[in-house]
């Protein structure tokens, strides 16, 4: 039996294999509102097999959004496009996840096929962006971001939480923070973009206190019945990546025994000048060490993007789910081909009965 296929249960929740959809932008949202793309889309990618599906990151405010066309669900009204979302992820047979985010310092940028970079100021569509440090990003993303006052921190947190309940109504089962990418949450984190001399900013327990502050918060809105975890980067390859682990690692014990579920382990993304060693799984092996240090489940992705990587991902023990991103664009039913290439069994646990009932009958002719 491949490790990859056998069920994952979290909570109370059960995922029908260790695949999973991880957050991915489309970009094509109205005002914050999904439209007829994201519909197709996710319920697309939910029949080819995954075991779990997150829905992209989800601005809690309008100026936490990166781009002018990202989702949004800051209000009662956001949250109905996305309940029907998530049910069409449920009825295909996946869980429903949904990632909540801010995108801070990288807020107010052009969609990435008009430029990823940051809109100008004074352009209609522009707004300016909140950090908790008057620091840029740097390269395309050259916007000085206002610094946050602590009336700032309050009321994105408790957008966070308002974001989170959202999601709980809207029939979401597995909620993931964004704590990760240089967007808000992580460069609170990030020595890169966090400058500030008040309880948010200097010591690593400073610095991880926004984050840690959020995942409380929302844990009191969150079902305790259903995962709550969150994505972070927890390694920026900026030349202090010894230290930046440590302190990373320290952060998630800590919001594990706040009731973080499981951890989504990813970059940091909080400089332009990072050197990372992009290659097939590289990140294997550190979400192999917090998995170990920080003692929790694990996801994690960045090229995983074949059977026997996804496979040796499970079956070694680096992590407890796979995130695959772009080979399921490239292909929504990924899940379907790896497990006829790994099983050889029967496809009817991948996929919905109007698809499977025919590929078997398909494969039992052809066999
Ligand atoms: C089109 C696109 C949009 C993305 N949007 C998000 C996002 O909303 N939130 C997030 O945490 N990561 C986002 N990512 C990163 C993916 O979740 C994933 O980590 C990345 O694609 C690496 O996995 P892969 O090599 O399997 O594609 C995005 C990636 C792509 C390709």
């Amino acid at each position: 039996m491949s490790s990859l296929f056998s069920p994952f249960t979290l909570k109370s929740v059960t995922l029908r294999n260790r695949i999973a959809v991880p957050p991915m932008c489309q970009y094509s949202a109205e005002d914050g509102f999904v439209t007829d793309w994201h519909r197709a889309h996710y319920a697309g990618l939910a029949r080819g097999g995954s075991g779990l599906v997150i829905v992209e990151a989800t601005g809690v405010l309008p100026e936490g959004r990166i781009t002018p066309g990202c989702t949004g669900l800051w209000s009662d009204a956001h949250a109905q496009g996305l309940a029907e979302i998530a049910a069409s992820i449920k009825a295909a047979g996946a869980v429903a996840g949904i990632q909540i985010a801010h995108a801070g310092r990288k807020a107010s940028a052009h969609r990435p096929w008009e430029g990823d970079d940051h809109i100008p100021a004074g352009d209609p569509r522009a707004w300016t962006p909140m950090a908790p440090s008057a620091v840029a990003f740097g390269k395309h993303l050259p916007r000085v971001p206002q610094a946050m006052t602590l009336d700032d921190i309050q009321r994105v947190q408790a957008a966070f939480v308002a974001a989170a309940r959202r999601a709980r109504d809207a029939g979401f089962q597995w909620l993931e923070l964004h704590f990760a990418h240089g967007y808000l949450a992580q460069s609170f984190f990030s020595v890169h973009a966090n400058q500030r001399t008040d309880d948010y900013g200097g010591s690593a327990a400073n610095r991880g206190r926004f984050l840690l502050e959020t995942l409380k918060a929302v844990r009191q809105v969150w079902p305790e019945s259903l995962p709550l975890t969150a994505r972070f980067g927890v390694i920026e390859f900026d030349g202090r990546d010894e230290e930046t682990l440590a302190e990373a690692i320290g952060l998630t014990r800590q919001m594990r025994d706040e009731g973080l579920d499981l951890l989504n382990v990813s970059v940091g993304f909080s400089t332009p000048d990072a050197q990372i060693p992009w290659g097939p799984a590289f990140l294997g092996p550190i979400a192999e060490r917090v998995r170990r240090e920080a003692g929790l489940p694990v996801a994690s992705s960045w090229g995983i993007d074949t059977p026997e990587l996804a496979e040796h991902a499970v079956s070694s023990g680096q992590m407890d789910l796979v995130m695959v991103g772009r080979a399921q664009l490239a292909n929504p039913h990924w899940p379907y081909h790896v497990a006829m290439k790994l099983q050889q069994d029967r496809p009817a646990w991948v996929l919905p009965a109007p698809y499977a009932h025919w590929l078997e009958r398909y494969r039992s002719a052809s066999a």
